[in-house]
């Protein structure tokens, strides 16, 4: 299963635990920061993981049609 796992990480923690996932699930895994997110329709699970920072995600995401 092609599995891309969005990152929102200021200090590293929330890739380091987004790479133990991928390597525990043992799929063809993608490991991105947010910024750098290829086009999701691409794979089969996406995965969102962030950091929280004074009560807020370190993700902005919008929904598009
Ligand atoms: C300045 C600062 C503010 C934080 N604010 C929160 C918070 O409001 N709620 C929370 O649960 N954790 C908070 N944390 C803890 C971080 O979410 C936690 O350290 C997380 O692992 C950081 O993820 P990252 O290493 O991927 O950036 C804060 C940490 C820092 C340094």
């Amino acid at each position: 299963m092609k599995t891309l796992f969005v990152c929102g990480s200021r200090y590293g923690s929330t890739r380091v635990i987004g790479e133990w996932i991928a390597e525990r699930l043992g799929f063809d895994s993608l490991i991105t920061d947010v910024g750098d997110a290829p086009d999701p329709g691409e794979f089969d699970l996406v995965m969102l993981g962030s950091g929280i920072s004074n009560i807020s995600v370190l993700i902005r995401w919008t929904i598009s049609p």
